[in-house]
């Protein structure tokens, strides 16, 4: 069941110092939602932030969607101080949990969406009786912890593979892919099953959001 294409600037590559006015701008230049990476330094080697800095940005005035993506061990507690401080969506590292249907389940009990990530060598087992109850697979095309990194190529195959088995839900899954997405490369990503479109140092290390951003329209627009 296709879905609208949404694109989804990581602020990890923002401008921390103006963060309130790089996320204006990126809503301004067409963002579908805000990515917000959190790292513990500990399930993944940096550190950046927490709920506060979430329930800052909607006290700004952010009414997008935002997006958690937890890089985090473990991540019950962190699901529910997201969901108190405004985020939209939480999605987490199946190992990261020790109870993954339950951590799925809370995110859902406290009003959010909810969806599984896998590191580029995960296996897409870990899928396995939770697809019922989730709504986004988030797909590391670069292993976690850092922006700017390359695309993995092989993430194109694992997409497929994803999106066949997506394709068999009863209920329509986000298919988001995260890590090294530029103009370039975006419309590749779209062709092999994605939807949802993470895009950090590619929009934030632009002169020009929007264009940066029109850019990959027109790419997504030509499949
Ligand atoms: C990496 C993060 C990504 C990152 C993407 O661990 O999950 O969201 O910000 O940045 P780019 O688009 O620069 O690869
Ligand atoms: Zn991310």
């Amino acid at each position: 069941m296709p879905l609208p294409d949404q694109i989804a600037p990581s602020i990890l590559s923002a401008d921390f110092a103006r963060l309130g006015a790089e996320v204006d701008a990126v809503v301004e230049a067409g963002a579908d939602m805000i990515h917000f990476d959190v790292m513990d330094y500990h399930y993944v080697p940096n550190l950046t932030i927490g709920p506060l800095v979430c329930e800052a940005l909607r006290k700004h005035g952010v009414t997008v969607p935002i997006d958690v993506h937890l890089m985090v061990t473990p991540v019950d507690g962190l699901i529910t101080d997201f969901a108190k401080a405004g985020a939209s969506s939480i999605t987490f590292h199946p190992e990261a949990t020790q109870h993954v249907d339950r951590s799925l389940q809370l995110a859902r009990d406290l009003g959010c969406k909810n969806g599984l990530v896998l590191n580029p060598a995960t296996p897409l087992s870990a899928l396995d009786h939770v697809l019922d109850k989730i709504d986004m697979v988030l797909l590391m095309s670069v292993n976690p912890g850092f922006g700017g990194q390359s695309f993995i190529p092989q993430t194109l195959e694992k997409i497929r593979q994803v999106r066949a088995r997506l394709d068999t839900c009863d209920q329509p899954v986000r298919l988001e892919v995260d890590g090294g997405i530029k103009v370039d490369n975006i419309a590749s990503v779209k062709e092999a099953g994605a939807d949802t479109f993470v895009c950090g140092s590619a929009v934030f290390g632009s002169d020009d959001y929007a264009a940066t951003m029109a850019a990959m329209r027109a790419e997504l627009a030509r499949i």
